[in-house]
């Protein structure tokens, strides 16, 4: 028998014990013996539910027994999951976390500490919810130099950037629906500025490079200055905007960050609608792969820390996650990286014709009815030498008194 411990009954958690419980037989056969919870650790009480008599409040009961092995941490933030899961893994027990923030901010520490203590550090349900991602990269892709990562991290966001590119809805009401169906928090900051995606990015690097990634040093931006008006341009482009959060894997440079990104049909992405995740994976070898799924959810995460308390189970003496090295990964500066850039200029292309031709070369150009701006597509270039570029730009409008720039948004069309 494996004695489980789940901290934090929250929706994950619960979904950990929803699972523990319905999928018994098949969990007995996968791990070789029965599965049981043994304790709940959570501030509040859950009478009438089926854990009511597993809830303790004392951290140190979990810690201080010998016979819970695997303990989850579905408990989310750093304090108290960053000193309680440290415990655990010193203990002797393996761990099992969805919590990308833990991760994130202390993956290195909490993986090197399980190879010394020869258990595990589990963290498959931190990207991607129910996504088989992180086992396949560190399993199935061991032969491979990881090239690129490209993802649709956050399902609150792709949710968002969905209504607004079907039903022509603003981001503003999108934002509200997000929040009524329960997906987006009422403080939606980590998600719509693109902090959710920065740490999933940052841990999908680590894990591909083998090297720690700070999140810090990952350019981020989010969703909140995407219009609706950048969607009517999208839709005559035949093309969306979805939040990426990507990695470039160069012999030399890496280049992270995340960002909202035109891509038009042919992107395998582009087919990533609503609440649903996609990550690609290009390998040196085996090419381009796509993961797809659901990347929020209560079952479907919890799917993923159970898949990690088998694991665990299959491995109680030895220690199968790689750990990645304390060596810092550089992070090359974004204004190095090179895109094509989608542009929304004030006044008519008769107007700006002669600048825009000036200044940025070979364009695509499109206009809408009845709006006073264009836009057009830029070349590819950096983001350096487009910066340059756009401040030109800008100048010379306002040397004509006219406005100038109105929106950027990278493009992969
Ligand atoms: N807030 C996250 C999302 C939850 O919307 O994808 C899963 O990490």
């Amino acid at each position: 028998m494996i004695y489980v411990a789940i901290m934090g009954y929250g929706t994950i958690g619960s979904g950990v014990a929803e699972i523990l419980d319905k999928n018994r037989e098949e969990l007995k056969a996968a791990a070789g013996q029965e599965v049981a919870l043994k304790y709940v650790l959570d501030l509040r009480d859950f009478p009438g539910t089926p854990v009511e008599d597993k809830i303790i409040h004392d951290f140190q009961i979990i810690e201080q027994d010998p016979e819970v092995q695997v303990v989850v941490e579905t408990m989310g933030g750093l304090n108290p999951a960053y000193p309680f899961v440290k415990a655990c893994l010193m203990a002797g027990k393996h761990v099992a976390t969805s919590n990308k923030a833990l991760v994130a901010a202390y993956g290195t520490e909490l993986l090197q500490i399980a190879r010394e203590r020869r258990v595990n550090f589990f963290f498959e349900g931190s990207v991607g919810g129910g996504i088989p991602i992180i086992r396949p990269m560190y399993r199935c892709l061991k032969g491979e130099k990881i090239r690129e990562i490209t993802g649709i991290l956050n399902g609150t966001t792709n949710f968002i950037l969905s209504k607004m590119d079907k039903e022509g809805t603003s981001f503003e009401a999108a934002l509200k629906e997000a929040q009524d169906l329960g997906y987006a928090e009422r403080n939606p900051e980590a998600d719509v500025e693109g902090h959710d995606t920065c740490r999933k990015i940052a841990i999908l690097t680590s894990v591909a490079t083998g090297c720690e990634v700070n999140y810090e040093d990952i350019y981020t931006e989010g969703i909140t200055r995407i219009t609706d008006v950048d969607f009517k341009y999208a839709e005559k482009l035949g093309a969306s905007v979805k939040l990426f959060g990507s990695s470039r894997i160069g012999d030399g440079q890496v280049h992270a960050w995340v960002a909202p990104v035109m891509i038009g049909k042919q992107h395998p992405l582009y087919a990533v609608s609503d609440v649903f995740n996609g990550i690609m994976i290009k390998g040196n070898m085996v090419g381009d792969l796509m993961f797809y799924g659901s990347g929020a959810g209560k079952l479907q995460t919890a799917s993923a820390v159970v898949a990690d308390i088998v694991e665990a189970a299959q491995n109680l003496d030895c220690n199968v996650v790689p750990s990645w090295s304390n060596k810092r990964l550089e992070i090359a500066d974004v204004d190095t990286a090179c895109h094509r850039y989608f542009v929304r200029i004030a006044g008519t292309i008769a107007e700006k014709e002669a600048a825009v031709k000036d200044i940025f070369g070979s364009v695509e150009m499109v206009c809408l009815d009845q709006e006073p701006e264009f836009a057009l597509l830029t070349q590819v270039m950096s983001e350096a030498v487009f910066k340059e570029k756009a401040v030109a730009f800008d100048r010379s409008c306002q040397a004509a008194g006219e406005a100038g720039i109105l929106q950027m948004i990278r493009a992969e069309l």
